[in-house]
C-alpha cells in the first residue's frame, strides 16, 4: 500500500516517543521506506538503535554527522520523503517551528520539506492549553500544516485531560489518507447511515435485528480517506469511524428517518447502508409489561420509508444508494428496488452463506446499477468499500 512512498517520522523529547516505534514498524510492514529524525531530547525517551532495526535506516539527530552520507542530509531526505509527521511535537519543538528555528536535523528538514507536514503534539494538559501553545498551532495551520488534535485521557504526569498522543492506528489513518489514497471524493459530501435501529416495546425491551454497522463505518472511513466530507447517521454499533467523520447517533427508525431528512439535502451522495425496522410496536407502554403465564400479541405498523422518501425528492445531481439483504432471488428483488426507489445503485447483500452479511468482517456483494449488474469479488468489508465507492464515483 505504501510501496515506493519515503515518510519522515520526528520524535520530540516526549515520554510518548515510545509509541513512534510501533508506527514505524507498520509503515515499514506497509512498504514505505522510514527515516526517523529525532531531537537530541528525545535520546533521554528512546534510543535510535530501536529505530534503526525497525526501519533500516540510519536514525539521524545530529545535523553535522557526517558519518553515513556525504549528501546535505536535511535537504535530500527533504526532496526525498513524501510526507513528515513530528509525532510527539513537544511544546519546544512545536514553538521552534511556529518561529522558523531550524537549530537541530528534526526541525532543519521540515523547514526544507515542501509536501505534506503532519504535526501530532503530545504534552500535559496545561502546556497543550498554554495560549502561547495553541498559538503557534494556529500560526503552524495558516501556513499550511495539519494538526492532530491530542486525545484526552490519563497522562503520564499523572494529570487527567487533553494532551496524549492520539492511538498510533489514527496517527498511521492520517497518513494513509494523504498519501496511499486517491483524493477523488475531494469536496464531495457524502452521508451513510449505518447500523441497527431499535424499536423500543417498553422501558426495557426492544426490537432489533442483527446489523453490526461494520459495512457502513467501512465506506465512511474509505470515503474519509478518499478524501469525502462524511456524516454517518448511525444506529447502535460497536465499530469506529475515523476522527474527521461526523456522526449523528440515532435509536429508533423514527429518529433515523428525521435525522435522514433533515439533513440529506446537502449532500452529494446518500448512501443507506443502515438495517432500518421495517415494523415498529404500534403502541408503547411507558411501564414495563408484566410478565404473565399468558402469550404476548405485539401489534406492529409500518414504519417510514426512508429510502422512498429521498429518491422521490432527489435534487439534481444528487446520487441515491440503497442496500440489499435478501434470503432469495437477491438480483431479481434489487433489481425491483432500484426502479420502485429510484435509486441510482443497490449493493446486494446475501446472507445463505457463512462470513456473509451481518456482523461478518467478510461479505459477497453485488452491485445492481440501471444498466448494469457487477458482482464483486468476496473480500473483507474494508476492501469492498473501496470497490463501492469506485463504482459510486463513476454513477
Ligand atoms: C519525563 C519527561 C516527560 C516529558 N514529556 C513531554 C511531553 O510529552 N511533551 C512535551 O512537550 N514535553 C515533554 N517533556 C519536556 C521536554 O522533554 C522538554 O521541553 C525538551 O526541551 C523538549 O526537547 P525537544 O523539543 O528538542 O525534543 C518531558 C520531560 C520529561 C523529563
Amino acid at each position: 500500500m505504501l510501496k515506493g512512498k519515503t515518510i519522515i517520522l520526528g520524535v520530540t523529547g516526549s515520554i510518548a516517543a515510545y509509541k513512534i516505534v510501533d508506527l514505524a514498524s507498520s509503515l515499514k510492514k506497509k512498504g514505505a521506506d522510514i527515516h526517523v529524525i529525532m531531537t537530541k531530547n528525545a535520546l533521554n525517551f528512546i534510543t535510535p538503535i530501536t529505530f534503526e532495526t525497525i526501519t533500516g535506516n540510519k536514525c539521524i539527530v545530529d545535523t553535522f554527522d557526517r558519518n553515513f552520507e556525504f549528501e546535505v542530509g536535511h535537504i535530500s531526505l527533504a526532496k526525498k520523503a513524501d510526507f513528515f509527521l513530528v509525532a510527539p511535537a513537544s511544546a519546544n519543538v512545536i514553538g521552534k517551528i511556529a518561529s522558523g528555528i531550524c537549530d537541530d536535523m528534526l526541525t532543519t528538514t521540515l523547514f526544507a520539506f515542501t509536501k505534506t507536514k503532519l504535526i501530532a503534539p503530545a504534552m500535559n494538559t496545561n502546556m497543550y492549553l498554554n495560549p502561547i501553545l495553541q498559538d503557534n498551532l494556529e500560526k503552524l495551520k495558516k501556513y499550511g500544516y495539519k494538526i492532530i488534535e491530542p486525545a484526552c485521557g490519563n497522562l503520564a504526569c499523572g494529570d487527567t485531560g487533553i494532551g496524549k498522543l492520539p492511538p498510533v492506528e489514527l496517527l498511521e489513518d492520517n497518513i494513509l489518507k494523504y498519501i496511499a489514497y486517491n483524493h477523488d471524493f475531494e469536496n464531495k459530501k457524502i452521508l451513510i447511515t449505518a447500523g441497527p435501529t431499535k424499536e423500543a416495546i417498553d422501558p426495557v425491551r426492544y426490537i432489533t435485528n442483527h446489523s453490526s454497522g461494520k459495512m457502513g463505518y467501512a465506506i465512511a472511513n474509505k470515503a474519509f480517506l478518499r478524501g469525502a466530507n462524511v456524516t454517518i447517521i448511525s444506529g447502535d454499533v460497536n465499530v469506529k469511524a475515523y476522527d474527521g467523520i461526523n456522526i449523528i447517533n440515532v435509536i429508533s427508525a423514527k429518529d433515523m428517518y428525521n435525522e435522514v431528512i433533515n439533513n440529506y439535502k446537502n449532500y452529494d451522495y446518500i448512501i443507506m447502508s443502515a438495517a432500518v425496522a421495517d415494523y415498529t410496536p404500534l403502541n408503547y407502554s411507558s411501564n414495563k409489561i408484566k410478565k404473565s403465564d399468558d402469550d404476548l400479541k405485539i401489534e406492529l405498523k409500518r414504519t417510514d420509508d426512508i429510502l422512498s422518501y429521498v429518491g422521490k425528492n432527489l435534487n439534481d445531481g444528487q446520487k441515491l444508494i440503497g442496500f440489499s439483504m435478501e434470503t432469495e432471488n437477491l438480483i431479481e428483488n434489487s433489481k425491483a428496488k432500484l426502479i420502485k426507489k429510484n435509486a441510482n445503485m443497490i449493493c446486494a447483500n446475501s446472507i445463505n452463506n457463512k462470513n456473509e452479511g451481518f456482523k461478518s468482517d467478510t461479505n459477497k456483494i453485488t452491485l445492481i446499477k440501471k444498466d448494469d449488474v457487477i458482482s464483486l469479488p468476496f473480500d473483507t468489508k474494508e476492501n469492498l468499500a473501496n470497490l463501492i465507492l469506485d463504482e459510486i464515483i463513476k454513477l
